[in-house]
């Protein structure tokens, strides 16, 4: 290790405080420093190469430094940096605007900027409600939202989360929302298959909208696949099932599709696979093929008309970040949008996501393999103490973590949830690179967990 590193690392445990990090169990562990990125791979300060196999938390779509983004961005930089939307529109943001609304799914048509996927929920879940007190509908003012969803970190995106342990010492500071339970099939609460289940599990939604339906004013879904669950992929027609429910019982349907946009699930937006249009969408992460933070929130023409009316009507959409729309993000969103139809990324994908299944069946035999789902290169990989009864392993063990670090000495950056591994690579992967992904994924499970 260079005096290089020591330095970094010095001022990093001095002075950084990591997202989701017990920051105890960090000084111990000699984590990478980050320096340079190509293609599918990231390099350390110690020239250690990694391939990256999390598309750096998710967002990472043609690979790290393609010239074609971070040309736009130098371009866009040379003529403005920064303007603000409020009062004023830029080149970048209006015809992003024009884009995002020619590709996202029917009858979505404006399109409200911020930063992150929680600004992105958050402004979702405000535009919902403020949407149903303009049009009389007052005593829809609640939220549905999944078991074991997750929609962010900020207080509104973490009120309609559902996984407990984000959350739990937050309660007091959130605001009451309804659960309906979301598709785990392998351990299906309702002990049903999935290929004869009928998709059973709706039903529950259907009840709570029979009981609470009148009260409602969205449910909120993470479409196709609930992503920092645990990759738990729901089954076909799911989606399509609460789209009509919530057409039934006069609900908004808001899909968060921050994790499973921009070609995660194989399609451009997961919503596609089963024809469905929500009432808003939510998208951020790969929006701008992973270069700079940006967010959108897309409604419908209905919605955003149900916010018009002279200026004393006050029916004003009153949110707004600083950073609203800003130019350079917007350039790399085109950017990486003109890389998807000059390169046709989702259709030279398909072979990727057929060899990453082939691979995937082959580690679904490993001992402690318990689950493994895949959408697109969307894979979680379930680890269990015992196949036959599904036990869990002791929460304390970290088994999760500890394949991410034997995938770290093989040459590969994972990033586990809980005790899933989670598989989620750059869309331009290689033939060749997938299979190194699959190798080290398959050798680091063995040495984390044994063969018996
Ligand atoms: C489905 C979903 N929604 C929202 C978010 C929050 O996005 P951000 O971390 O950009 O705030 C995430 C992040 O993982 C996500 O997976």
């Amino acid at each position: 290790m260079s005096d290089r590193t020591d330095k970094l690392r010095e001022l990093d445990y001095r002075y950084c405080w990591h997202p989701f990090t017990q920051m105890q169990g960090w000084f111990e562990e000699d984590a990478p420093v980050i320096e340079r990125g190509e293609g599918v791979y990231l390099w350390d300060t110690d020239g250690n190469k990694y391939l990256d196999g999390i598309s750096s938390l998710w967002v990472t779509l043609h690979g790290h430094c393609r010239a074609e983004i971070s040309e736009a961005i130098a371009a866009q930089l040379a003529l403005l940096e920064h303007s603000t939307m409020l009062g004023l529109t830029s080149v970048p943001a209006t015809e992003l605007a024009a884009k995002l609304a020619s590709l996202t799914p029917p009858g979505l048509s404006r399109v409200f900027y911020s930063d992150s996927g929680s600004t992105a929920v958050e402004i979702a879940l405000k535009m919902a409600f403020q949407f149903c007190a303009q049009a009389g509908r007052t005593n829809r003012s609640k939220f549905v939202h999944f078991v074991n969803s997750y929609h962010g970190d900020t207080i509104g995106s973490v009120s309609l989360g559902g996984i407990n342990l984000f959350q739990e010492i937050y309660g007091p500071l959130l605001f009451e929302t309804i659960a309906a339970p979301y598709p785990y099939c392998y351990r299906c609460p309702l002990e049903l298959a999935p290929d004869s289940c009928e998709l059973k599990c709706t039903g529950s939604l259907a009840e709570v909208l029979e009981q609470h339906g009148e009260e409602v004013a969205a449910v909120v879904i993470e479409p196709l696949v609930q992503g920092a669950a645990g990759m738990l992929t729901a089954p076909p027609g799911h989606l399509r099932r609460v789209r009509e429910l919530c057409n039934e019982y006069g609900a908004l349907l808001i899909c968060d599709e921050v994790a499973t946009g921009w070609g995660r699930t194989g399609r451009l937006w997961a919503c596609e696979h089963e024809d469905v249009s929500p009432d808003i969408l939510c998208t951020a992460k790969g929006l701008t093929g992973g270069y700079l933070p940006l967010a959108a929130t897309i409604a419908t023409e209905e919605i955003f008309e149900g916010f018009l009316g002279p200026h004393e009507s006050r029916k004003t959409f009153f949110h707004g970040h600083t950073y609203t729309g800003n130019p350079l993000a917007c350039a790399a969103a085109l950017a990486s949008i003109g890389v998807f139809e000059t390169e046709n990324t989702l259709e030279k994908m398909q072979p990727r996501i057929a060899q990453l299944t082939e691979g995937l069946a082959e580690i679904a035999k490993m001992p402690h393999v318990g689950d493994v789902r895949q959408r697109g290169f969307m894979v979680g990989i379930e680890l269990v103490r015992d196949k036959k009864t599904k036990e869990p392993y002791d929460y304390a063990k970290r088994t999760g973590h500890r394949v991410i670090l034997e995938a770290r000495k093989r040459g590969a950056i994972l990033r586990p949830l809980g005790d899933v591994i989670v598989l989620m690579p750059p869309l331009v992967i290689s033939q060749a690179e997938m299979s190194e992904l699959l190798r080290v994924t398959d050798e680091s499970i063995e040495a984390a967990t044994g063969n018996a």
